[in-house]
């Protein structure tokens, strides 16, 4: 009975460790699962922001080509980062993702530009 209380405890001390491990992965997530939480309900799943939330906040189609050749990566990092309201309303995600997550997602975004048009 006592080494099995002796388990339980050593157990329940070692769970928030798991937990942790476990969030300390959210960390490694990828671009695509990072754009899944956070950028999908506006943008959509072809970055063409055809969604409901996309076209109430105007979100810009990300697949544009034209687009895609004009814009920096800094800024859309900047964007990212800190949100823009020039066109439409982006909320800004520096408090919630970090610096390399975002870079990854500026990746994910180049992805999304649409070929030969
Ligand atoms: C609430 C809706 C919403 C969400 C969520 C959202 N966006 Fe946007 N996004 C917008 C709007 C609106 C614009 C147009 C902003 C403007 O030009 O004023 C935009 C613009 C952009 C641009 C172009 C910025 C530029 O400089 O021209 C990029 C890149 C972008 N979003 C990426 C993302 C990524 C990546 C995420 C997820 C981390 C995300 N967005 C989440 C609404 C959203």
């Amino acid at each position: 009975m006592r080494s099995l209380s002796l388990a339980l405890f050593v157990l329940v001390c070692l769970a928030p460790l798991g937990l942790a491990t476990a969030a300390g992965n959210t960390n490694a997530r990828s671009a695509s699962q990072l754009y899944r939480r956070h950028c999908i309900s506006c943008h959509g799943n072809d970055g063409r922001s055809k969604t409901s939330k996309g076209k109430f906040s105007h979100a810009r189609d990300l697949t544009e080509a034209q687009w895609q050749t004009e814009v920096s990566d800094e800024r859309i990092f900047n964007s990212i980062m800190n949100g823009r309201n020039v066109r439409g309303n982006m909320p800004a995600f520096g408090h919630k993702l970090k610096e390399k997550e975002i870079n990854s997602l500026v990746d994910f975004v180049r992805r999304l530009k649409r070929n030969g048009q």
